[in-house]
């Protein structure tokens, strides 16, 4: 028995398929996120959610370097600094945003495994006191907030994973941490979590009330608070280690 698990285990961690790789290693630059348009959907990510009242591109909301991904990481060589300010409305608003979704002609949808690795900076970090909506799918079925959630008291700052309403993990968030995530969907689905160089852990076992999907946003979308004019001037989070593989999971960083 012990050899056929042991086999199983093996088996397992050779077949897994990274089914979309948005590691940032084609990328040379924030300007080839520019590139791509509906007409011309090149590279990893769709870019169309952010600011662009004043003629700004994709490239002036986000910026690739080595400083911005998860050191522990070995497979990618830089990570994105996602930027919102006052000016980021998109499409009217009134929320501030600037977001990547992956560019794929897979479906992304199944029992899989969503790779994605965050932190909040010192210099920059959100303000508590509003909900920034960071990592989610368009249908809100699994959600990695932070800030103080739009009409509750009591959770200001708080890094958190939410599905089906509730809260399944959460933290105060050290900033300059880097927080490792795996959102596992489909069935039986679940939440892995790491800090760090440390290997993921399951920290939640079932359904994230959902099925994947390429309608994957990640950056940064700010409520309004209030209808308080949202006069800020820079708040930035950072992003690494982001690809979808369908078995596994890869549990280092
Ligand atoms: C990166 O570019 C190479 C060369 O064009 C290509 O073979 C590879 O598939 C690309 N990687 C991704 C993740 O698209
Ligand atoms: C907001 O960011 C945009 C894009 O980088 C920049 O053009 C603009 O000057 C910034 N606004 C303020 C008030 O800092």
């Amino acid at each position: 028995m012990k050899a056929i698990a042991a086999l199983l285990t093996f088996a397992t961690a050779v077949s897994a398929t990274i089914l979309w790789d948005g590691r940032f290693n084609n990328y040379t630059s924030a300007a080839d996120f520019d590139q791509w348009s509906w007409s011309n959907q090149v590279g990893q990510y769709q870019t169309y959610i952010y600011g662009n009242l004043h003629g700004e591109k994709a490239s002036s909301w986000l910026t690739l370097g080595s400083e911005y991904k998860n050191p522990a990481t070995t497979a990618e060589k830089q990570g994105v600094k996602v930027k919102i300010n006052g000016s980021s409305t998109w499409n009217g608003g009134p929320m501030l945003r600037t977001e990547l979704l992956p560019q794929t002609t897979n479906s992304l949808t199944g029992h899989l495994y969503f790779h994605v690795s965050l932190q909040i900076p010192t210099v920059n970090p959100p303000d508590p006191a509003y909900e920034h909506q960071i990592v989610f799918w368009e249908g809100h079925y699994a959600d990695i907030k932070y800030g103080q959630l739009s009409g509750q008291n009591g959770v200001a700052d708080t890094l958190q994973v939410i599905t089906g309403g509730k809260s399944i993990w959460s933290v105060q968030p050290v900033k300059g941490t880097w927080y490792n995530f795996i959102l596992e969907v489909g069935s039986p689905g679940g939440l892995w979590v790491s800090t760090g160089s440390s290997s993921l852990q399951k920290v939640y076992s079932g359904s994230l009330n959902g099925n994947g999907g390429t309608d994957w946003h990640i950056g940064a979308l700010r409520l309004p608070l209030n209808g308080v004019t949202q006069q800020i001037t820079e708040t930035d989070f950072w992003y690494g280690g982001i690809y979808v593989e369908d078995s596994g999971p890869t549990t280092q960083p």
